[in-house]
């Protein structure tokens, strides 16, 4: 499968960004451990980071072609985008929300996400880990 992985802003800062709460690996390490995890054999990869709610649009509707499956962990975006969820909603290619942190005993502005209603699944608090379950969802979904 082409998995498409994305990740929204400040995410470029993991490792140095809140590190109690977010994790030690920076974003390069947690995509490279992605794609050659157990779960990640036989499927192909494109990551991006953007800090950007249009690049991430953008990203979407540019690799519509080729994704067949999303992982979108579209940070605080993931709140409030409404133009993110369109964008995911218009592709129908069967797409997962994920975080690392649990966004459900943080403050209460983490706790609504406006993707969620457009994705398959949400997947939260398991660290780096929600990435890994984020593909296996996809994996017993095609
Ligand atoms: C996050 C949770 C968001 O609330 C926050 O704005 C982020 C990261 C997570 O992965 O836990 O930037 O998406």
């Amino acid at each position: 499968m082409n998995i498409l992985v994305i990740n929204g802003p400040n995410l470029n800062l993991l490792g140095e960004r809140e590190s109690e709460v977010y994790g030690e690996s920076t974003l390069e390490e947690l995509m490279m451990w992605l794609e050659t995890s157990d779960e990640g054999a036989d499927h192909k990869f494109k990551f991006y980071q953007s800090n950007h709610e249009g690049v991430i649009i953008d990203t979407i509707h540019d690799e519509r072609q080729w994704a067949q499956g999303i992982i979108i962990n579209a940070g605080a975006l993931a709140h409030y985008s409404y133009a993110i969820r369109d964008a995911i909603s218009g592709i129908k290619i069967p797409t997962v929300e994920v975080h690392l942190s649990n966004i459900m005993e943080r403050e209460d502005f983490r706790k609504i996400s406006v993707l969620r209603g457009v994705c398959i699944k949400q997947i939260y608090g398991l660290g780096k880990q929600s990435y890994i379950e984020g593909l296996k969802i996809l994996n017993n979904n095609g």
